[in-house]
């Protein structure tokens, strides 16, 4: 066919005697924005990283543009104008920007030397097209994760390719920065370019993609134009069952304890004199912009940061000097953001990651851990949120597809019972089905007496979820909404107000 641009025919990949991929058919047209879709773990990344040569098939065959191609690495790919996006950063976060949108191999002059000017110049022009406030020389370890994941974006953009291949770009991303990426897709299509757009936001496909192909364990159940598919039919073909309610319902009764509390929280201007109060069996949303404090404040409360001046109480007492460990004991919780750096050992199997908060309840008096607990509890854990493992005790963390590490933090925090739990964008890179279980399981807890706060830049998800949301902007608290008076207009506005 001669507007496919890339064919895979019947293509396999297993991991250590695991079958990942069970004969793919996969085309992509010349010009189209292909969304590719599916749950954690159904093997989309692999795929994808087999055409752009980070690994290998077992079998099959692979067309570009009507000759064979079979990649013998990533550069080689390049060389074939692919370009890849991934999923995880590929950044160095001891290298600087201009460093690192060139490590694949630097320009050089006519005499052979490196051509820093041409770096410098080609580093900056790649900045100003999205706006981004760093110099080519600014380290990138010192950056926020949205602006690495521009980096990472511009350095594919920088290759020229003719296909695009973007696994979950928007994951770190403000609205901002989502809007001008889109703008890009879009140019980038209408130049003749090709794109394959991976993601678990299904609104943002169905506003990008011509045609959506759908992955479900391995294989390729549903191809169709974008316009023929609704929201619950992508849904039952993604997760392979009917699935007609997004959120759990949560008809529970909220408490009369205060278990959370904090008095004129001030730090680093950044967080401006917050006060808020969560009682037992409430959950209660936090929404703000990028850069409003929220990640800032759950920080505090949970003393990665320690404030500069005003109160916290957990459970009542106040707590002079709060540490992690202090929180751990007063049966707190907290999901970071940024779950690859902060939230899992990567080389450490997956029983070892979900048993480390509970580990101290786990060991006996000789400090010895016992296995056979250890073993029950994480079974349960690995059914209840569906982590898509094939040997828990031995298969590392790394291993793991992206959002199925997204479960195992998770996993590991919820199984500590948390009283006072802290979520930071709990379900990012999470698919539909097992978001569905991480808010059941966050709805359980409250209804067991747990207070929740829950930060997420996903409106819908609050209101879904929620029993009253706090907006926050510019540090301070600036509307707390209860569930009555709900509106999604309304708390946008409340994000958008300067605080004054
Ligand atoms: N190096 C590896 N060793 C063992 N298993 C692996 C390895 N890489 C991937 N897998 C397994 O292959 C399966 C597919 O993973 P893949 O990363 O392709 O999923 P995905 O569709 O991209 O999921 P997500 O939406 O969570 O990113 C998963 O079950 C994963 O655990
Ligand atoms: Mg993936």
């Amino acid at each position: 066919m001669p507007d496919n641009v890339l064919r895979m025919i019947d293509v396999t990949r297993s991991f250590t005697g695991v079958q990942v991929l069970h004969g793919l058919n996969f085309e992509l047209r010349k010009g189209e924005v292909l969304g590719l879709v599916g749950e954690n773990g159904a093997g989309k990344s692999t795929l994808m990283n087999i055409v752009g040569g980070v690994l290998s098939m077992d079998s099959g065959q692979m067309v570009l543009s009507g000759n064979r191609y079979a990649p013998r690495g990533p550069r080689d790919a390049t060389a074939r104008g692919i370009a890849f996006v991934h999923q995880e950063l590929n950044l160095f976060s001891n290298l600087t920007v201009a460093e690192n949108l060139f490590v694949d191999g630097f320009p050089t002059t006519r005499f052979g030397a490196i051509d820093r000017k041409r770096i410098q110049r080609c580093t900056r022009e790649c900045m100003d097209r999205f706006g981004l406030p760093v110099t080519p020389d600014t380290m990138v370890g010192s950056l926020p994760a949205g602006i690495r994941q521009m980096i990472e974006i511009s350095k594919g953009l920088m290759k020229n390719a003719h296909i695009m291949i973007f696994d979950e770009p928007t994951t770190s991303l403000s609205k901002r920065e989502k809007e001008d990426l889109f703008r890009t897709i879009a140019d980038l299509k209408a130049k003749g370019i090709s794109i394959i757009y991976i993601s678990h936001i299904l609104e943002d496909v169905f506003d990008l993609c011509d045609r959506i192909t759908v992955l479900r364990d391995g294989r390729i159940v549903e191809t169709r134009v974008a316009a023929d598919f609704t929201e619950t039919d992508l849904i039952r073909c993604m997760v392979g069952r009917e699935m007609t309610q997004v959120f759990p319902s949560i008809e529970k009764d909220v408490g009369q304890t205060v278990l959370l509390e904090t008095k004129d929280l001030r730090w680093a201007g950044k967080v401006n004199g917050v006060s808020l109060s969560l009682a037992a069996g409430e959950i209660v949303g936090m929404y703000g912009l990028m850069g409003a404090g929220r990640t800032e404040l759950a920080n505090l409360l949970f003393g990665v940061e320690q404030r500069d001046s005003g109160q916290i109480f957990m459970n009542g007492n106040t707590l002079p000097r709060v540490s992690p460990r202090g929180c751990i004991r007063q049966k707190a919780a907290y999901i970071t953001e940024d779950r690859l750096h902060e939230g899992l050992l990567m080389t450490k199997p997956v029983d070892d990651n979900l048993t480390l908060v509970k580990m101290s309840d786990l060991t006996n008096r000789f400090e010895v851990v016992n296995s056979r607990e250890q073993d029950k509890v994480n079974r349960q854990a690995i059914d209840d949120l569906r982590i898509k493992v094939a040997d828990p005790a031995r298969q590392m963390a790394n291993s793991l597809s992206g959002g199925n590490q997204q479960k195992v933090v998770f996993g590991k925090w919820v199984m500590n019972d948390p009283k006072i739990f802290i979520l930071d964008e709990p379900t990012r890179g999470v698919d539909v089905g097992a978001r569905f279980e991480i808010y059941s399981i966050i709805v359980d807890l409250a209804k067991a007496g747990s207070a929740v706060l829950l930060i997420s830049s996903e409106i819908e998800e609050l209101i879904g979820t929620c029993d009253r949301i706090l907006v926050m902007s510019g540090g301070r608290i600036t509307g707390d909404v209860p569930k009555a008076e709900f509106d999604q207009e309304r708390i946008l506005e409340l994000a958008l107000q300067r605080a004054q």
